[in-house]
């Protein structure tokens, strides 16, 4: 038993595309750009052609004197269409049929839809789909996985770390990534030799930049020199302004700090600041040439270590991590500074955390500031390597990042923060 395909069903309905060609073309000559658009229009013309029905003259589709007759004459395809249902074909006739796809065996035509998915109106309209076996939905199969757009968990980290900030009252600063040795370095009591200074632990660039105005750059001179006003005697060297124009990538964000107050701060008030850093440093499991800060300081009356102990365990706890271990360490712009450290409990180990301490009176007394000011940096990097338990910061920062982890990384680990 042959069947119609549904090609043969839809011509059987709608007529066969040549034939309604020929219809159209009698009403009036059709342009051939304008013909393209018609249903089927490759297949009426491939058949038209070869029924010698149509010519195309100066882009212009027109009848040939056969076309003009072709609709009052009895077209034989369009006869066996309709005589597919009663079961008459000939072999002769059922092999036109089948070259033009528009019958097939009903067997074949069963299988070919035994693995319908979806009633489409297509098999409703047609009555086809009670011929059809549906393919049984099996709502146990897990799905495609699929991957929308996340962001970058670093990104995620800096975005929180905005958030607690904001949330605790900062206003937040920002500030160039070249800067002058002066605002890196000199403005916050760092001794010109300084070993931190060395090549090997900055990125120096080759101009020179502008000191800021005079009244400022005598405060630092002297308080460098000789301790200034505060009852301390300086590092007792010569300071040299040309160093301290020196042009170089900032190896912290403390340089936006000095930036802020130059220009002055309110009392009591509180400031953050995050951003990239760069440091002359061998690549190792913790650390890369470049990586991102997040700096803060709080000025107020009556502050003291402990309440810089409160902070860091608060910030911290906020992020989830409560296990916060102090040791002292050494800036020379603080007295005293503290390294904070968090354990983890998945890895099992202690991740140094941040860089605190109460600035030094020479590092204010320049800035006019009176009060205390507690201060930290704390690398985002280490604390995104403690969040996503990565042994390395290099799956991190950088093109080292491993694309299955960015596209699958846990995003609500930071989100419940
Ligand atoms: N600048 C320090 C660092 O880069 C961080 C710090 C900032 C420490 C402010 C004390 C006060 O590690």
């Amino acid at each position: 038993m042959y069947k119609l395909t549904e090609e043969g069903l839809k011509y059987l309905k709608k007529g066969l595309p040549e034939i309604n060609l020929v219809k159209k073309l009698k009403e009036k000559e059709l342009k051939f750009t304008d013909a393209k658009k018609l249903e089927n229009f490759n297949i009426a013309l491939l058949w038209a052609k070869k029924n010698n029905w149509i010519k195309i003259e100066k882009g212009i589709l027109k009848l040939t004197e056969k076309g003009e007759r072709a609709t009052k004459e009895k077209y034989k395809i369009e006869e066996l269409l309709n005589k597919v249902e009663k079961n008459e074909l000939s072999e002769e006739e059922v092999k036109i049929l089948s070259k033009r796809n528009l019958i097939k065996k009903e067997k074949e035509i069963r299988m070919e839809r035994k693995e319908i998915l979806n009633l489409t109106p297509e098999l409703l309209k047609t009555g086809l789909w009670r011929e059809v076996k549906f393919k049984k939905y099996n709502v146990e199969v897990p799905g495609k996985k699929i991957y929308p757009g996340k962001k970058h968990p670093l990104n995620l980290i800096i975005e929180k770390i905005r958030e607690i900030f904001v949330e605790m009252g900062f206003e937040e600063l920002n500030g160039p990534l070249i800067e002058t040795a002066f605002w890196d370095m000199d403005s916050m009591f760092i001794p010109q030799d300084h070993p931190a200074r060395e090549i090997q632990d900055t990125f120096y660039l080759s101009g020179k930049g502008d000191l800021p105005d005079k009244e400022l750059v005598n405060k630092i001179r002297e308080v460098q020199e000789k301790g200034g006003k505060t009852g301390s005697i300086g590092w007792k060297i010569k300071w040299n302004p040309e160093i301290a124009r020196q042009l170089l990538l900032r190896t912290h964000t403390t340089a936006v700090t000095y930036r802020k107050f130059a220009k002055g701060i309110k009392i009591p008030s509180k400031y953050f600041c995050i951003g990239r850093v760069f440091r002359n440093e061998e690549a190792d499991s913790t650390h890369l040439p470049e990586f991102h800060q997040a700096e803060g300081f709080i000025a107020a009356e009556g502050l003291n270590l402990r309440s810089l102990m409160g902070f860091i365990k608060e910030f911290y706890s906020k992020i989830g991590i409560e296990k916060i271990k102090f040791k002292f360490a050494y800036n020379p712009y603080t007295e005293p500074s503290l390294e904070a450290f968090g354990y983890s409990e998945k890895m099992k180990r202690w991740i140094e955390l941040i860089n605190s301490g109460i600035f030094r009176p020479e590092a204010l007394a320049p800035y006019n500031i009176k009060v205390p000011v507690i201060a930290w940096g704390l690398a985002v990097e280490r604390l995104a390597m403690f969040v996503f338990e990565k042994k390395s910061i290099k799956e991190i920062l950088g093109h080292t990042c491993d694309l299955k982890d960015l596209r699958e990384y846990d995003i609500l680990k930071v989100e419940k923060w």
